[in-house]
């Protein structure tokens, strides 16, 4: 199964692919966490990216399918790949369908998380993940069971984003709006687009992406027994 998870700043993509990848045994691909992995690491791409997301920017299409090929590669993409983050602009769509056709794959499906603007800056307002799992939370939507301590690894560090202060965050959604809003006509013609509402609670948008998954021709994965 190779999908797309599409929606703004703060929509939920990274949550729910998380979330799916659990689920259905694929790769997750989030380009926004592999850059900040090179910023991390100090590569040249890392340097590059860092001043484009301080400033709310996109990082420039030959950069992105460039690491993108590369990752589909990876071997935890064979059996299909959740794609979070990208692609971004029409070129980057693009170049996914040439890379596919190449493969001789395809896209099962696309899916647009619609969330309104104001609950998307309260939402990146309270995002924490922690150091160690990166495993992500919420300030009041989705807080640690125990107050400072991560509920999947038990580490005690967490993290917020450079990028999710005001003056970035209002530039994030202006990107988005100019730079990656224009792909969804891209794929609305096709009959492998969807909308989900994003408002909902996160288990239900669980639910509402699985049953586009169905419609999809994508079935959910059968829980194993535990004998
Ligand atoms: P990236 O990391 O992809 O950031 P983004 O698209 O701005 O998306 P976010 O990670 O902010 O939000 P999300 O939709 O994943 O929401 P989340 O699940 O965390 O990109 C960062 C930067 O990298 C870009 O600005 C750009 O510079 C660069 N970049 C990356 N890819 C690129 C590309 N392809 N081309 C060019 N440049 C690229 O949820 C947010 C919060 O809400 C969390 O706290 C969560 O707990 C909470 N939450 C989630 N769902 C719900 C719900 N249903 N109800 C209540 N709370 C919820």
């Amino acid at each position: 199964m190779n999908i797309i998870l599409l929606g703004p700043p703060g929509a939920g993509k990274g949550t729910q692919a998380k979330l799916l990848q659990e689920r259905y045994h694929v790769g997750q691909i989030a380009t926004g966490d592999m850059l900040r992995a090179e910023v991390k690491a100090g590569t040249e791409l890392g340097a590059i990216a860092k001043s484009v997301m301080e400033a709310g920017g996109l990082v420039s299409d030959d950069l992105i399918i460039n690491m993108l090929r590369k990752r589909l590669a990876q071997d935890d993409c064979r059996h299909g790949f959740i794609l979070d983050g990208f692609p971004r602009t029409v070129p980057q769509a693009e170049a996914l369908d040439a890379m596919l056709a190449a493969e001789k794959q395809d896209l099962r499906a696309v899916i647009l998380l619609k969330v309104d603007e104001d609950v998307l800056v309260e939402r990146i307002a309270g995002r924490f993940s922690c150091a160690q799992c990166g495993a992500g939370y919420h300030d009041k939507m989705h807080p640690t069971a125990q107050a400072g301590v991560c509920d999947k690894c038990g580490s005690t560090e967490f993290i917020r984003r450079p990028d999710d202060n005001p003056v970035t965050v209002k530039q994030r959604f202006t990107a988005y709006n100019q730079q990656t809003a224009p792909i969804v006509p891209y794929y609305q013609g096709r009959n492998i687009y969807y909308e989900v509402d994003g408002m909902a609670d996160m288990d239900d948008v669980t639910i509402a992406i699985e049953a586009a998954l169905r419609k999809a021709g994508i079935p959910a994965p059968v829980a194993m027994s535990a004998d």
